[in-house]
């Protein structure tokens, strides 16, 4: 199993290009089974969860033509099987996303459910629940949902009793070929979601509202092909801009979305870093200081994502000061705490509180990455910590994370991936 070797205590400096979306670019691969057309999909970032995303969809037929530059062109004509089975849905969750897409478009679908993961239980009911008053009929057999429908779906009006991200997305691809009005309330308001809606404008549906707790889908006959290009990566783009605060360097992300990070910039600018946009770049400058320790609380966006979390707890635990973090959205998402402390981080976890007492100096140890975005904030305690750190189970990292040692090597990290 690969492991990332890091020797800390590098200032990190330099310029870094931001990748496509991964949680926009699962969304918008699963709409493409909502047409029989033509579909190429752009600035796919090169992970472990697009590719198996791209081996569902051609275990159930579909055209699959990728190039170079990681832009994949979509035959959904030759479709012959509408199931997603468990071999697959188990090594990625967001597979659920082809459940609306399939029910919309072919009446029917065979979707594993989901088990829980690293930092919860992840129930899908509010998905289920949705598709439900939409006319599907929904049942769990075997570990498999099945759903079906005679004809089309219905528009409906659905309120979502959580904010759900993937739950707003399979309902809004589902109500893009039903037959009348749907409105989506209480609908999730992440820039994913907005980049889905675009994505499914572009391919001729009627959808009003994206951005909002409220969003308004009027059903068509049916969609066209179209050419999209995935969004900048936010988390990633996050993930840098807190490595140049952790180790009180400089670092610019280009090619990103200045516009969807506003709760994390506050943060970074709490913590004492210099922060600068321009069209399509921005900056962290940490001026060789140490940060100050920030208080988080997770929530759906605009709030502080709960994907940032992890990498401000790396954050904090080197930062002057005790910092509060809480977070509000998963059961089990303190995980990296436990490999941290083994690195001499003062943090105290109760219920879905976490108290991070800044220390001068982590210090290198072998830790084991637990989940994605908590095997991110691992590599960025490393990058501060005195010594060797060895990550194993990078896997994690791979599924969420394009080429990490290669992006933080250029910015002048000693981290390397040792294959073993
Ligand atoms: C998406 O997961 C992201 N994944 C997650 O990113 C992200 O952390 C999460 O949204 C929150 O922003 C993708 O987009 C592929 P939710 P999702 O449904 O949609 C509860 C990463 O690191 N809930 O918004 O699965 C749920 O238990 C991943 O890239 C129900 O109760 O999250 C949670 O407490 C990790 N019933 C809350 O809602 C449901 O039917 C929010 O979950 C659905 C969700």
């Amino acid at each position: 199993m690969d492991k990332l070797l890091i020797t800390g205590g590098t200032r990190l400096n330099g310029v870094v290009r931001a990748s496509g979306a991964k949680n926009a670019a699962l969304p918008i691969l699963a709409a493409t089974l909502l047409t029989k057309e033509l579909i190429t999909i752009k600035n796919l970032p090169h992970l472990h969860d697009i590719t198996t995303m791209l081996e569902l969809l051609g275990s159930m037929g579909c055209g699959v033509v990728v190039d170079e530059k990681m832009s994949v062109q979509l035959d959904v004509s030759t479709l012959n099987n509408c199931e997603a089975p468990y071999d697959l849905v188990k090594t990625m969750r967001a597979s659920i996303l082809v459940l609306g897409p399939l029910v919309s478009h072919f009446g029917k679908a065979v979707v594993s459910l989901p088990g829980g993961c690293a930092i919860g239980s992840r129930p899908v009911d509010l998905h289920l629940r949705g598709l439900e008053a939409m006319g599907a009929k929904i049942s769990v057999e075997g570990g498999d949902i099945i759903a079906s429908v005679d004809g089309r779906l219905k528009g409906a009006r659905i309120f979502f009793d959580k904010v759900t991200v993937t739950g707003t997305e399979n309902l809004l691809m589902a109500a893009t070929l039903a037959d009348g009005k749907t409105i989506l309330e209480n609908a999730a308001r992440e820039p994913e979601v907005v980049d889905l809606a675009e994505c499914l404008i572009s391919m001729g549906a009627k959808i009003k509202g994206h951005g909002t707790d409220t969003i308004t889908i009027e059903g068509v006959e049916s969609l066209h092909g179209t050419t999209y290009p995935v969004m900048p990566d936010r988390i990633e783009t996050g993930t840098f801009l807190v490595a140049a605060a952790i180790t009180g360097g400089k670092v610019r992300v280009i090619d990103t979305n200045v516009k969807s990070l506003e709760a994390v910039l506050s943060k970074l600018e709490e913590a004492g870093a210099k922060v600068t946009c321009g069209d399509n770049w921005i900056e962290v400058d940490m001026e060789g200081r140490r940060p100050d320790a920030v208080n988080i609380s997770t929530a759906p966006y605009p709030a502080f994502p709960t994907d940032m979390q992890a990498q401000f707890v790396a954050l904090n635990s080197i930062a002057n000061g005790v910092g509060r973090v809480i977070e509000n959205i998963f059961e089990n998402r303190f995980m990296h705490v436990d490999e941290m402390l083994r690195m001499g981080a003062d943090i105290e976890v109760s219920g879905n509180t976490a108290i991070v007492r800044g220390c001068e100096r982590l210090k290198g140890a072998p830790v084991m990455a637990t989940d994605l975005r908590a095997s991110a904030s691992l590599v960025l305690s490393a990058l501060v910590a005195e010594g060797d750190t060895k990550i194993d189970r990078i896997y994690h990292i791979d599924r969420g994370y394009e080429c990490i040692e290669e992006k933080f090597g250029a910015l002048g990290a000693k981290i390397s991936r040792v294959l073993n």
